[in-house]
């Protein structure tokens, strides 16, 4: 039998929550599938901070090498900057790991009210593919003359030929395998003159290796207004590093709830683990109150069988959300339901062992 190992980071907050539930499920996929996953816990994230000053171990990025698969909750706490718990914990797996796709569904579940009136699950069917290792999240820049009238912040973008190529080729590749057919690549290249036309440039030219392909590049910021107005004429989207992250944040919205969105931080090449969680964060306001929506998470586990080999598991898994969310009887909160996370969950390892 295949046993997957997965080194799992719950993190703070909700993530503490909603990963043990993630991890309920893919015990029970493992158990109808032919295969067995070994998790392995890291307490690193904020709480580790507080005790140690560092956010991981300093070789966490040697431990983590010996697994298959990263399954991650979120990272964000109260008590430790922003900036510290992103830029030494998330950031750096998914720069250092060669995570280069960000791959993020976003998709209307049949049963979930959109904020956006009168759309159903046939108008909101998206995937976005965001480029996870350069651009403007590369990290380099630097403050000089700090806490003086003289201040400057430095943040600079970083684009490559190479990153662009690889992210085109992976969404392109993609928008081929689903029935509709079509990218939209966000640019901004009327007003980033140097990055986004390069974007634009490379963009084109992997366009020509899929003719099938329905290709169309828009402005970010039309691209964001055409997700809120006309849903249903998008599909695949490929964004760089900062827009897909907006992007993303919008997609989650209008599908009803951020405790739904799943991700992947995917290293296509197989050469160090992928990660995989949900888009939302820690969630201070909710922690420790056992009502996060724990399928967002339980959606990032399915992502990650699918990435190890477990097609028909994640497909099982992805099948049952769709029943229980469908069901309307067990919700949580935040879907306007009373159910708790415990309950959501045992309704999606009731069905899918049944
Ligand atoms: C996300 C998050 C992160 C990002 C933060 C925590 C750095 O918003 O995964 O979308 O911007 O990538
Ligand atoms: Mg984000």
């Amino acid at each position: 039998m295949k046993t997957y190992r997965i080194a799992v980071i719950a993190g703070d907050g909700i993530g503490q929550e909603v990963i043990p539930a993630g991890i309920e499920v893919l015990k029970v996929a493992a158990s109808r599938g032919a295969f067995g996953c070994d998790f392995t816990e890291f307490s690193w994230g904020s709480e580790f901070y507080l005790r140690t000053g560092r956010m991981l171990d300093d070789d966490a990025f040697q431990q983590v090498m010996a697994f298959d698969a990263i399954y991650l909750g979120a990272i964000g706490d109260p008590r430790v900057p922003d900036h510290i718990s992103a830029r030494e914990l998330i950031l750096p797996f998914r720069q250092r790991l060669r995570q280069y796709v960000n791959l993020r569904p976003m998709r209307l579940l049949p049963g979930i009210a959109s904020p956006l009136a009168g759309r159903t699950a046939a108008d909101i069917d998206m995937v976005c593919v965001r480029e996870n290792s350069e651009g403007e999240y590369c990290g380099m820049g630097g403050r000089l003359h700090v806490g003086t009238p003289d201040e400057i912040a430095e943040q600079t973008g970083v684009f490559t030929r190479r990153g662009i190529e690889r992210i085109a080729r992976y969404a392109f590749t993609l928008a081929r395998s689903r029935p509709r057919k079509l990218l939209a690549s966000a640019t901004k290249s009327n007003a980033l003159h140097h990055a986004m036309v390069l974007w634009d440039e490379v963009v084109a030219e992997v366009a020509g290796e899929f003719p099938d392909v329905t290709f169309r590049k828009y402005h970010v910021d039309a691209l964001a207004a055409r997700m809120i107005t006309h849903p249903q004429t998008l599909d695949v989207i490929v964004a760089s590093n900062l827009f897909g992250d907006i992007l993303t944040d919008i997609g989650s919205a209008i599908s009803g709830s951020l405790g739904v969105g799943p991700s992947g931080n995917i290293n296509p090449d197989r050469t160090a683990p992928s990660m995989f969680e949900p888009i939302h964060g820690s969630a201070p306001d909710i922690a420790g109150k056992g009502i996060a929506n724990p399928i967002a998470a339980i959606w990032a586990g399915a992502m990650m069988l699918d990435h190890l080999g477990e097609r028909s598991a994640h497909d099982a898994i992805l099948r049952t959300i769709e029943r229980v969310i469908g069901d309307e009887r067990v919700r949580t909160p935040d879907l306007g339901g009373r159910a708790t996370t415990a309950e959501m969950t045992k309704a999606v390892t009731g069905l899918l062992a049944a």
